[in-house]
């Protein structure tokens, strides 16, 4: 039987509350398809802080890096904001992100049927959204130098600066190209060409790429118009190709047109290594009450047996199983939109019905 280790790094706030779920998922499904799950967990982001002084030690780096896949919760909270830059919470992700050098992040965005009325848009708009972000995570201005603040005589200057490379670009470009290859094959890039050389030499090596992909349609947009875009007419949208910070801001307006950003799942691959984590925050007003919505990790999960454990039929078991339960009229608090056949459920029964969901369809196809 083969066997995966996967490090788990819960995080802050509700990243326990929802890993735990996840994770209890991910070994529930394994049971039918041959698959052991041993697990680590490492302390990251502030409760790394709290207990040893730093976001992420280097020991817990190493582990991640020889891990068959890393699972993360989320970082941060109020609590810790006042510490110095580099020992925040979020210096841990990104310095897994760089270490781990997992250049691509995938954010699928489905609209669930069940969940329509759960989101701020009207049904006509969202109805049928199915979307990909590619966001580049490992460029741009999240990482390139200088970075610095000053004191001036007058007055006190900062400065973040955005660099790409062509071959940055490329091997992100080649993903997106690829994914769109098994979707409905039309892929739009983002960028800000008006205003940014750095979105120059993105349009120019995007479009150098494009000539090997003669199946794909390739469109750009200017970011400021895809965000309009995103929330006028989403569904013209198949796969968006995109930088760091686009990406970063995109994906949670695309969560969004989902209903909930506790909804929307993430992947984030290298050459050799892998992480999963929900796109939303640690949340930490509703930690440990109940409340968080696992389902973004439990989508996790299942992006998780698709990219790291190549098994394409149990991410599908655990996202229909998702759907199954939602059209159930199971929420939690989040997702709560006054129908009448809606069952408020806690974040440790949401997985519960997922893993029964899982069981059913396993025992009425080993009985058929
Ligand atoms: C995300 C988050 C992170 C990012 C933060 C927590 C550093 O917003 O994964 O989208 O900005 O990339
Ligand atoms: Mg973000």
């Amino acid at each position: 039987m083969p066997t995966y280790h996967i490090v788990s790094l819960p995080g802050d706030g509700i990243g326990p509350d929802v890993t735990r779920e996840a994770l209890k998922v991910s070994k529930a499904i394994g049971q039918y398809y041959n698959t052991e799950i041993d697990i680590t967990e490492y302390l990251v982001g502030g409760a790394s802080i709290d207990e040893h002084g730093v976001p992420i030690r280097d020991e817990v780096l190493d582990k991640a890096k020889k891990a068959d896949a890393v699972f993360l919760g989320a970082v941060g909270g109020p609590k810790w904001d006042d510490v110095a830059k580099n020992k925040r919470p979020e210096a841990a992700l990104l310095k897994l992100r760089n270490e781990l050098g997992l250049f691509t992040n995938l954010r699928p965005v489905r609209v669930y049927e069940p969940l329509i009325e759960t989101s701020t848009l009207k049904r006509e708009v969202i109805e049928n959204v199915d979307l990909l972000v590619v966001r580049e995570l490992t460029g741009g201005i999240y990482f390139g130098k200088p970075r610095i603040t000053e004191k001036l005589s007058f007055g006190e200057r900062a400065v973040d600066t955005m660099v790409y490379r062509s071959s940055e670009i490329e091997r992100i470009a080649e993903v997106a190209f690829k994914a769109a290859r098994k979707r409905r094959k039309k892929l739009t890039s983002v960028d800000k060409s008006n205003i940014l050389d750095t979105s120059r030499l993105w349009r120019k090596t995007v479009d150098q790429v494009a000539r090997k992909y003669d199946d794909i349609e390739v469109s750009h947009m200017l970011v400021d118009n895809c965000a309009m875009q995103l929330v006028r007419d989403p569904s013209q949208f198949d796969v968006i190709l995109t930088g760091n910070m686009f990406g970063d801001i995109l994906s949670d307006e695309s969560a969004m047109l989902t209903g909930s950003i506790g909804m929307l799942p993430s992947a984030s691959l290298g050459k050799d290594s892998a992480m999963y984590e929900p796109v939303h925050g640690s949340a930490p007003d509703i930690a440990g009450s109940g409340k968080a919505n696992p389902l973004a990790a439990i989508g996790s999960a299942a992006l998780m047996y698709r990219y790291s454990f190549d098994n394409n039929d149990a991410a599908t078991d655990i996202e229909q199983a998702i759907y199954d339960v939602l059209a159930d009229g199971y929420r939690t608090a989040d997702l709560q939109s006054g129908g009448s056949n809606e069952k408020v459920i806690s974040t440790a029964e949401m997985s519960n019905a997922i893993i029964d969901r899982i069981n059913q369809k396993q025992e009425s196809t080993t009985n058929a």
